[in-house]
């Protein structure tokens, strides 16, 4: 019997177990590798996949595009799935473009080009998405909670990625750089907003840099 087990071993292994056999997604990892382009870590993939097929979304708002990456991968599990998916950073915009161009049914996604706050803000309708991925900038996941939610239809899932910031988020404040405080800071009544807000069942897990996964009720 081992007593202790070691999480890195543990991670390893289940990641030596994990492969991806589409090429054209480990095109777009290759390619993201190689340009320094943050994408969501295999763990919460895998994680991301599972959820999508079990829930089969119709309608899926994704924000935080990069390169179109997960987008890919939401994609290829849901063919029928309308996907919205905004990206503001001009370089990857053109990126995620091209991206689309090759490997999307392009009647099936949306690339709204600019910011998501001002989207979401913007999109007055009601109950449009049953699935939303957040992936973008992290301080601002508190401020565009009440938008997303309202966005949401019952029964809709909402996965926030990043949700321990690199791990800063299990510190004391008082460890956390000041130039970091604000995002730590908003990252943490985000946090405390989803597990304690009456429209949602939520769920945090411990996978990739830490996922919540909330379900409207
Ligand atoms: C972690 S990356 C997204 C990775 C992508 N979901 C994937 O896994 O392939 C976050 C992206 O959100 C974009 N972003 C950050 N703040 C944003 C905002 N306010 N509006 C739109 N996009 C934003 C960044 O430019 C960046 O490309």
């Amino acid at each position: 019997m081992i007593e202790y087990i070691d999480e890195i071993r543990v991670k390893d292994f289940l990641m030596s177990l994990s492969s991806e056999n589409d090429d054209d997604i480990l095109k777009l990892k290759e390619y993201a590798k190689e340009n320094d382009v943050p994408i969501i870590r295999d763990e919460a993939r895998d994680f991301l996949r599972l959820v999508i097929g079990i829930k089969k979304p119709k309608s899926i708002l994704e924000i935080g595009t990069a390169i179109a990456y997960s987008t890919l991968i939401m994609h290829r599990l849901c063919k029928d799935a309308n996907i919205v998916t905004i990206e503001d950073f001009e370089k990857r915009i053109i990126s995620a473009k091209s991206n689309i161009d090759k490997y999307f049914d392009k009647s099936k996604i949306e690339l709204i080009e600019g910011d998501a706050g001002a989207y979401l803000k913007e999109n007055t309708e009601k109950e449009k998405f049953d699935f939303v991925f957040l992936d973008a900038a992290k301080g601002q996941y508190i401020n565009w909670l009440n938008d997303i939610k309202r966005l949401m239809q019952k029964d809709a899932i909402l996965i926030a990625d990043n949700i321990f910031k690199d791990g800063e988020i299990l510190e004391s404040k008082y460890l956390i750089k000041k130039r970091d405080r604000t995002i730590y800071k908003r990252m943490r009544e985000f946090l405390n907003s989803v597990t304690n807000d009456n429209d949602l069942d939520t769920y945090i897990f411990d996978i990739g840099d830490g996922i919540s996964v909330s379900i409207k009720k």
